[in-house]
């Protein structure tokens, strides 16, 4: 009799084919963090449309090419990547998995991806940097600057090779199930990277803890002070309008993210796919990334067809991390690779770089 395997074993992740597969299989997770994880703002419009919006474009593939062999490997930030897919920052990681962040910044070092850590980690900075592997500091601006300020020296210090403002935040958006489970922290865990400047150990709640510590007068402007505090490139994440990408690209801001948070923050925001293909001609070149609805390995093509270097990818890597740590995180990546890699050959192309907008249309029937 062969032994019934468990949801945890290789063997049933190697049968887990998708990314979708994982979603539904978090059901172990208590309400609160399934709801917090999923969550998007109000009515969820934008969470569904950054996913549907990848569907309103059709790929045109090109046959009779050799593509034998292939590359999957693209530079960003200076950092050479196996496959163009990092890691979106993403807070309280120790509510999928009890070695959270550590788990998931292990699997991004050895899948030869790049792990950019939220500010709202459940382990520290300097633990999350211990793992290895390129790492990019993710930021909120506190109202209390020299937070901010301390938090970015740490950050340099331990070797982060980039920080990302995230812009799209100067209010927290309104997250109907967060609201009604009253979600915060469980006892036992903290924002590790915060504590050494709260007095208070009891955890506020999500809502409470951005209306009074978070920095909602930051602007345009702003950007000085922050370049001042460090000589690590800037990424801004959260922009959508081809203006505020021309004014990011004025300030020299080393690389964009066209983010709506995951529809985290204002609903009816454009799918980001969408606003990618407004920005880009706008961008004069700054790099530029794209996160929000990424769960396939033909959106990733589509991603760059539309002029992203790379994606991000947000809560799947959660799903596996809830899954089997570090191991199921892992296998995330080895589906994204997996598709993107046959999505490629089956365009017409050997490496990231040939990939081409002409390879997309819309489609009105989507
Ligand atoms: C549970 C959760 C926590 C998040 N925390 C942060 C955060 O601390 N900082 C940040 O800039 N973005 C945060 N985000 C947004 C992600 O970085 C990213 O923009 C979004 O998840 C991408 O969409 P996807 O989940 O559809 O891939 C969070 C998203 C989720 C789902």
């Amino acid at each position: 009799m062969p032994r019934p395997l468990t949801k945890r074993s290789p063997q049933a992740l190697k049968l887990m084919l998708t990314l979708r597969e994982f979603e539904a299989a978090q059901v172990r997770l208590p309400k609160p963090a399934r709801d917090y994880f999923r969550a998007g703002a109000d009515d969820e419009l934008t969470l569904a449309d950054n996913e549907r919006a990848f569907d309103r474009f059709r790929l045109w593939p090109r046959v009779l090419v050799d593509v034998s062999e292939r590359r999957l490997g693209c530079r960003v930030g200076g950092h050479d990547l196996s496959l163009p897919v990092l890691v979106a920052p993403m807070a309280y990681q120790r509510l999928a998995h009890t070695q959270g962040e550590l788990a998931l910044a292990r699997a991004a070092a050895a899948a030869g991806s790049l792990y950019v850590a939220s500010t709202l980690s459940t382990f520290t900075l300097e633990e999350i940097a211990s793992v290895g592997g390129p790492r990019w500091f993710q930021v909120y601006v506190h109202k209390d600057r020299e937070v901010t300020a301390s938090l970015i020296r740490r950050a340099e210090a331990a070797g982060y090779s980039a920080i990302v403002l995230t812009v799209d935040v100067p209010v927290l958006g309104r997250r109907l199930n967060d609201l009604r489970n009253s979600f915060a922290l469980p006892r036992g865990l903290t924002m590790a990277n915060l504590a050494p400047y709260m007095a208070s150990r009891h955890n506020a709640t999500l809502a409470a803890f951005f209306a009074s510590r978070h920095d909602a007068s930051l602007k345009w402007h702003d950007l000085k002070w922050l370049r001042g505090l460090t000589g690590l490139p800037l990424w801004l994440k959260g922009i959508l309008r081809p203006d505020d990408a021309r004014r990011a690209a004025r300030r020299g801001v080393d690389g964009i993210i066209v983010s709506n948070h995951g529809g985290r923050q204002l609903d009816t925001t454009p799918a980001t796919l969408d606003a990618l293909a407004a920005i880009a001609p706008a961008a004069r070149g700054t790099p530029l990334l794209l996160d929000g609805g990424v769960r396939r390995g033909t959106d990733v093509v589509k991603a760059l067809a539309l002029g992203a270097q790379a994606v991000l990818v947000g809560r799947p890597f959660l799903w596996g991390l809830a899954q089997a740590g570090e191991t199921g995180a892992a296998r995330v990546f080895e589906i994204l690779r997996d598709e993107f890699d046959r999505a490629l050959a089956l365009c017409g192309y050997r490496s990231v770089g040939e990939i081409r907008g002409d390879l997309l249309r819309c489609s009105d029937r989507a």
